[in-house]
This record gives C-alpha cells, sequence and structure tokens, in this order.
C-alpha cells in the first residue's frame, strides 16, 4: 500500500467553536503540498489536529496514516508512525541544549519500544550524523550547544526546525509558516534546506504565504482554505497567483465559506470586544 496520509471530512472545534467544517486532504510520501488561506482560515488548526494538539477537538471525520486511525493514538504516538510538525511559533526550553533535546527525539523516534531513561542512541553514533546534518545544511555547531529555542531569533528557531527535520526524517512534515518573519534570504536558505533534507523522501504539507519557500519546493498540489474548508486545489500555479493577486477571487467563488470566514471574524471581533469592557 503505498504510504498515504488521509484526511477525511475533518471537522475540529477549538474552545467550543467549530474552525474546521469539512477537509479533505490526501498526502502521498514523495508529494510536496501547499496549503494557503487568508489568516485565521484554519490552516494551523488542521496541523494541530493533524499532531493530536489537547485543545484541537475532532468532532468527526477521520485521519489515517497508511490507513491506520491515527486519531486513536497520543502526540507522542503519532511522531513514532512518522509525523513530525513544525509549529508556526515553536516553544524555547531553557536549560535543555539542542544536541540531548534531539538525541532524545531522535531516539524516541527510531526505537518505539524505548523507555523513558534507556537505551538513547549512543552518544558517538548521534554525533557523528548531527555534524554530518549540520554541515550539509551549512549551520556552525555551536548552534547545537544552545538551549533549546532560548533566545533564538526567528531565523534561528526556523534552522532549528529544519535541523529536527533532518535528523528525524519523518515519513510526514507540516510545517507552518516556516517563512514568518524572516527576510528573503533567510527563507530562500530554508527552502533550499526543505528541498536537500525532505526531498522527495517525505510528504510534505506547506504552510505558506510565500513563494519563495516554494521556490526549490514546487507543490505538487496547492490547497486553498477558506473559512474552515478546502474550496480549491491546483498545481504550482494557483499558489502563484495567490500570491500574487491575493484571495478576493476565492471569496467571490466560494461565498458560503467567506461568509463562514466572516462570521468567524466577527466572533472574534465580540470575544475581543467583551475582553476588554
Ligand atoms: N487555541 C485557540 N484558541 C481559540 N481560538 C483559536 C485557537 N486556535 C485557533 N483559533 C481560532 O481558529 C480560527 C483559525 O485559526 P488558525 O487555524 O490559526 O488560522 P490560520 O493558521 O489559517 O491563520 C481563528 O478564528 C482562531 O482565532
Ligand atoms: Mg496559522
Amino acid at each position: 500500500m503505498s504510504e498515504t496520509l488521509s484526511i477525511n471530512d475533518l471537522h475540529v472545534s477549538v474552545e467550543g467553536k467549530e474552525i474546521l467544517r469539512g477537509v479533505n486532504l490526501e498526502l502521498r510520501r514523495g508529494e510536496t503540498h501547499a496549503l494557503m488561506g487568508p489568516n485565521g482560515s484554519g490552516k494551523s488548526t488542521l496541523g494541530f489536529a493533524i499532531m493530536g494538539h489537547p485543545n484541537y477537538e475532532v468532532t468527526s471525520g477521520r485521519i489515517t496514516l497508511d490507513g491506520e486511525d491515527l486519531l486513536a493514538m497520543e502526540p507522542h504516538e503519532r511522531a513514532r508512525a512518522g509525523l513530525f510538525m513544525a509549529f508556526q511559533r515553536p516553544m524555547s526550553i531553557p536549560g535543555v541544549k539542542m544536541a540531548d533535546f534531539l538525541r532524545h527525539a531522535v531516539s524516541n523516534v527510531r526505537n518505539p519500544e524505548r523507555k523513558e531513561g534507556e537505551d538513547l542512541l549512543p552518544m558517538r553514533e548521534f554525533r557523528k550524523e548531527l555534524r554530518s546534518k549540520m554541515e550539509q545544511l551549512r549551520m556552525d555547531p555551536e548552534f547545537a550547544r544552545r538551549y533549546v529555542n532560548d533566545g533564538f531569533s526567528g531565523g534561528e528557531m526556523k534552522r532549528a526546525e529544519i535541523l529536527q527535520l533532518a535528523m528525524l526524517r519523518p515519513k510526514f512534515a507540516v510545517l507552518d509558516e516556516t517563512d514568518s518573519g524572516l527576510d528573503v534570504d533567510a527563507v530562500r536558505l530554508a527552502s533550499q534546506s526543505i528541498a536537500e533534507i525532505g526531498g522527495r523522501e517525505m510528504g510534505i504539507l506547506i504552510i505558506t504565504h510565500h513563494d519563495k519557500l516554494l521556490e526549490h519546493n514546487p507543490p505538487d498540489v496547492t490547497h486553498v482554505m477558506l473559512g474552515g474548508r478546502i474550496v480549491e486545489s491546483g498545481g504550482a500555479e494557483l499558489a502563484a497567483e495567490l500570491h500574487k493577486s491575493g484571495y478576493d477571487r476565492i471569496r467571490a467563488a466560494h461565498p458560503e465559506a467567506a461568509a463562514a470566514e466572516e462570521r468567524l471574524a466577527q466572533e472574534e471581533r465580540e470575544a475581543a470586544e467583551q475582553f476588554v469592557s
């Protein structure tokens, strides 16, 4: 069976509010898909639901990986099954060095039977692998001695995530706005690095506004999310169109989803007003 991450009619609520309203998406290993859409359309929510974040409640629908029910798995089991997500706003872990963090993460993913505190990947083997990946990504070896995301610039956080991706080598990766807050050169470097390590070996879902990130990762499929649904899918030319012309055409072509988007935005404004008054 070909390796596939499959999402069927997925509905997701956050704090009792329905955000995703029936998402369908099929990502095969070896493919790159771009997920685009205006702010608040539900792109990050889809990523969190795939990873199993507890605040994102799946009310109906299915997510399977190679036919296995992903929704029945805990987040760490999903990681072991071959999923990875790079977050829009990653957490910092002061006191934990990048290298130690990576050694634990890699050990967990490669040895699913491993109990906490046992059988870490041998230091020598791990170091060698880390060094070679950092060289490949043109990263300063010092970087591995810093605390995870602690005081990292936006660019460094993204580099840290790409290093995780290179070390963990998941089957499927969701990269959420790996370009946000980066200058053009940093986005280009990120794009190149993703192409080098992810290449055709992973299934990658790139959530992005920036066609620069797609420069070295031309999407096989581009999806457009609006109001909690994927309203259009196309090729790389669709990503280019959206980057150039924005979402007006999409909103006009999908009035029901545009109305849902407006409803959510309105609710948010009301919640914000309540909060200040
Ligand atoms: N943790 C959360 N708590 C409350 N509302 C949330 C949370 N995450 C997302 N939402 C709401 O879900 C909607 C979609 O957000 P999000 O998935 O972040 O969109 P995108 O990534 O496309 O910008 C927004 O209305 C947002 O306010
Ligand atoms: Mg987002």
